[in-house]
């Protein structure tokens, strides 16, 4: 075990945010985990993994702990299913290829999100039709306080949009150690998301298949988000916001290009990129913060921007957009 001291975090969010951490250490089991906890029980704690949702305002007075848990393992399979339990530290993507280059099914529209495995159940990562909430099994997770492992199933998870039980109620109390992803040894291929099939068309791809889809995601992702090893950004910076039926009527005849698709709930969720686009933002820079010019819901870091400057801007984008369409959104980045 090793513990740093006042270390920057800038190599650890892709942000590229320069925050200083009091204390700075990471694990590779749960041995190593319990070893640094009793070393410094009593400061906050900061679970990290690949750091591409979060936002440093200011320097993180308490001791920051990056999960390296590694592991693939496929645990058992039925006559649909196959069973494969990923260590948290291991890199979201390569997990992904993993599972595309055995055939296993399920997780192919969520290719190249960027960040690690434990993350994925933690944020309910979505993109393009899909969610972890679609191929969730179980997790293991470490409670700080009673010192103790614990399995979560798939409701106990509390799944929602980007939500979970462990961004609400058990926020700061559980390290989650592993996740078992349950992934179809048949694929039913998704490709509800209009883009993908004019991707899948703009290749010229005949017959489906999961390393198709997943090429199809790969392409449009990288043709409108940055990369951070480029850009700094976290991805999306606010949820897409829901609203009723009758509010989405008021506005439709207000706004009538205004983008909203229907939900399950009976909602509408509006595209919050068209609306931070309308009030004006895509392309701003101020310093170097930014909003980025090919996807509103991005906000970018040119390269010094500080988080509070990052944040305020943010504040602003949130202002507008509440006096432009009287609609609250919600910032999706966890903000420290
Ligand atoms: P971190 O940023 O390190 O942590 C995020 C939160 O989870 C923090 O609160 C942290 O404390 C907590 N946490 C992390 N690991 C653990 C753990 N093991 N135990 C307990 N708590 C933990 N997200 C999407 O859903 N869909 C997208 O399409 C998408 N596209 C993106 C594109 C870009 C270019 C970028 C930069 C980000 C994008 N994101 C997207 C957001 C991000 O990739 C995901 O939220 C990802 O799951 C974050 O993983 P991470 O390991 O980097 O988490
Ligand atoms: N749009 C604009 N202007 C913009 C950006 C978007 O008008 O600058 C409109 C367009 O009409 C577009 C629509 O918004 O058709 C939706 O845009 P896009 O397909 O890019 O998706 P999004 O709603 O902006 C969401 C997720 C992404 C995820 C994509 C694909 C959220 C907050 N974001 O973005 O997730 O990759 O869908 O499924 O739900 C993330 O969470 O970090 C993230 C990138």
């Amino acid at each position: 075990m090793q513990i740093q001291e006042n270390i920057s975090l800038r190599p650890y969010n892709t942000f590229g945010i320069d925050t200083k951490a009091r204390y700075f250490a990471s694990f590779s089991d749960t041995d190593e985990l319990e070893e640094t906890l009793n070393f410094k029980l009593q400061t906050s704690n900061l679970i990290l993994g690949g750091g591409s949702n979060i936002l440093f305002t200011k320097d993180f007075d308490g001791l920051v702990l990056k999960n390296e848990i590694k592991g693939i393992a496929e645990l058992h399979e039925d006559s649909e299913y196959v069973y494969v339990k990923a260590g948290a530290g291991e890199n979201w993507h390569q997990f992904v290829q993993h599972c595309i280059q055995r055939n296993w099914a399920g997780i192919e529209n969520l290719s190249l999100i960027p960040g690690n495995v434990g993350a994925s159940p933690m944020q309910n990562i979505g993109a393009y039709g899909v969610e972890i909430d679609d191929v969730f099994w179980d997790l293991e997770a470490y409670h700080i306080q009673e010192r103790k492992i614990v399995t979560f199933t798939r409701s106990d998870c509390e799944f929602g949009y980007r939500e979970s039980v462990f961004k609400r109620k058990y926020k700061d109390q559980f390290v989650i150690l592993n996740v078992t992803y349950q992934l179809r040894k048949k694929p039913r291929f998704n490709t509800s998301y209009g883009a993908i099939n004019q991707e899948l068309d703009r290749m010229g791809v005949g017959e489906l298949s999961i390393k198709s889809i997943s090429d199809a995601v790969i392409n449009i992702r990288t043709s409108k988000l940055p990369n951070p090893k480029e850009l700094g950004n976290a991805g999306s910076f606010f949820k897409n916001p829901a609203v009723d039926t009758v509010t989405f009527n008021v506005l439709q005849s207000k706004f009538e290009n205004i983008v909203g698709y229907p939900t399950a709930d009976g909602s509408v969720k509006l595209a919050a990129g068209w609306l931070i686009e309308q009030c004006g933002w895509k392309g701003f820079r101020k310093g170097d913060a930014g909003c980025h010019a090919r996807q509103a819901l991005v906000l970018v870091n040119y390269g010094n921007a500080t988080g509070k400057e990052i944040y305020q801007l943010s504040d602003e984008i949130l202002q507008s957009v509440k006096e432009k369409f009287g609609v609250t959104m919600e910032r999706e980045v966890n903000i420290i």
